[in-house]
């Protein structure tokens, strides 16, 4: 019945379809007129605050495009509603979403990690919408979710991993989830970065690192999550990361976070505490707009691109440090119990995260966001074109 409604939604808002979608060549974002796409993101955590809901949208769409930004990131959504006209109010407003694939209820864990039938099925529903042992796990998601998107021949949605700020641990896991052939490689790579305080720089940042390990690197990457609080954001970080220093090899970044909560990285106060109503636009909101409108890459034309990249190689295993082998079998369960539709889906926005026109699905753990938690997973991010709807009437339960 959901998969019904969920076709559905794709047809009636075929014709909709106000941005280009999202795809990816080489290590770089295009929208599909060509023009590379950087991401000027941020984030909507909330936990279970932020429902996507026709009213919040439409009151928060024009503040987010007023910010300047082009990419909203969201934590978790409930694939069981329909969110239609949320993903049809940020499309209006030029808006790409990112969702993260795990949800409160199914989520990869890192101390019991496990890739099941159930959650593999929960995490194709959001897709409808649109500690090292657990990385096998992970990167199965995100190949068990590519194989999904491409049975129901939905456009190729970028399906991608979202790791935690784990600085001894990222280089290893940005060639773990690049390596390996189009079945199983990510199609992108995010990361978590909090340590930009300003006032800082590019080397006392530590991205000089961060710009170094990806040098050659075959898939896009960009940052996930950033921010600091120990004084006034000014927001050179987004110089460093759109500008020249860093957007040859970086695709932008997502700032943490977008309403202002106990741990004081949001940018808009709602003054109810539940991210609903009309936000009080903070200092650091017009501090961030600022800047954003000073920085728009350009980049290079997806014509005038055709990079030689090389694969990077599974990372070997070190005793310790990064227990997962080269060679270790992924835990893929593959499409079994998964119907192919009988004719081929259009990608138009309104339909889930996958089937939208937005960027990317992101599989990730079941720890809340922020700086003050190890927050990595997989992350099956979508960036798609402003979409993630849903017609469903399953519950969460309910595979
Ligand atoms: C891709 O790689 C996986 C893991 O190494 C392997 O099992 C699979 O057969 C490969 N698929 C193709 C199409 O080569
Ligand atoms: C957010 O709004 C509430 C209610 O108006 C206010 O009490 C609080 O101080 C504000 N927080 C910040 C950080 O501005």
């Amino acid at each position: 019945m959901w998969r019904w409604l969920a076709t559905y939604a794709l047809c009636a808002c075929q014709a909709t379809l106000a941005i280009p979608t999202i795809e990816i060549k080489g290590s770089k974002f295009f929208t599909s007129d060509g023009d590379q796409f950087y991401i000027k993101g941020k984030y909507s955590s909330r936990l279970n605050g932020y429902q996507l809901t026709r009213f919040q949208c439409n009151i928060d769409a024009p503040l987010i495009k007023d910010l300047g930004a082009n990419v909203v990131r969201v934590y978790s959504v409930d694939p069981t509603l329909n969110h239609d006209a949320c993903m049809k109010a940020f499309e209006d407003a030029g808006i790409y979403v990112i969702v993260d694939m795990s949800t409160p209820t199914y989520s990869i864990k890192r101390n019991d990690p496990q890739w099941s039938f159930e959650l593999r099925d929960a995490f194709a529903d959001v897709i409808d919408v649109d500690s090292t042992t657990a990385a096998p796990y992970a990167k199965a998601v995100v190949a068990d979710m590519k194989a999904y998107r491409d049975l129901m021949q939905y456009r190729k949605i970028p399906i991608g991993y979202s790791a935690a700020d784990l600085a001894n641990l990222y280089e290893l896991q940005q060639d773990y989830f690049a390596c390996g052939n189009d079945s199983v490689a990510a199609d992108f790579f995010a990361f978590n970065k909090y340590s930009w305080c300003s006032p800082s720089s590019f080397t006392e940042s530590g991205y000089d690192a961060i710009y170094k390990a990806v040098d050659g690197y075959d898939i896009p990457v960009f940052l996930s999550e950033t921010g600091c609080t120990t004084n006034d954001r000014k927001w050179e970080d987004q110089v460093a990361v759109l500008g020249r220093e860093m957007n040859d090899r970086f695709s932008g970044n997502i700032i943490y976070e977008w309403s202002e909560n106990e741990n004081g990285y949001g940018i808009a106060n709602y003054s109810n505490g539940v991210a609903t109503g009309t936000p009080k636009l903070m200092a650091d909101y017009t501090r961030l707009q600022s800047q954003w409108a000073t920085l728009s890459p350009t980049g290079v034309k997806a014509s005038a691109y055709n990079p030689s990249l090389t694969k990077r190689a599974c990372p070997a295993s070190t005793s310790g440090v990064w227990n997962v082998r080269a060679d270790d079998a992924l835990p893929t369960l593959g499409t079994s119990g998964w119907t192919a539709p009988t004719t081929p889906r259009q990608t138009g926005s309104g339909s889930a995260a996958a089937a939208a026109a937005s960027v990317t699905a992101v599989a990730k753990e079941s720890t809340p966001p922020g700086p003050s938690t190890e927050s990595s997973g997989v992350s099956s991010g979508a960036i798609a074109g402003g979409v993630v709807g849903v017609g469903g009437s399953r519950v969460m339960a309910g595979v």
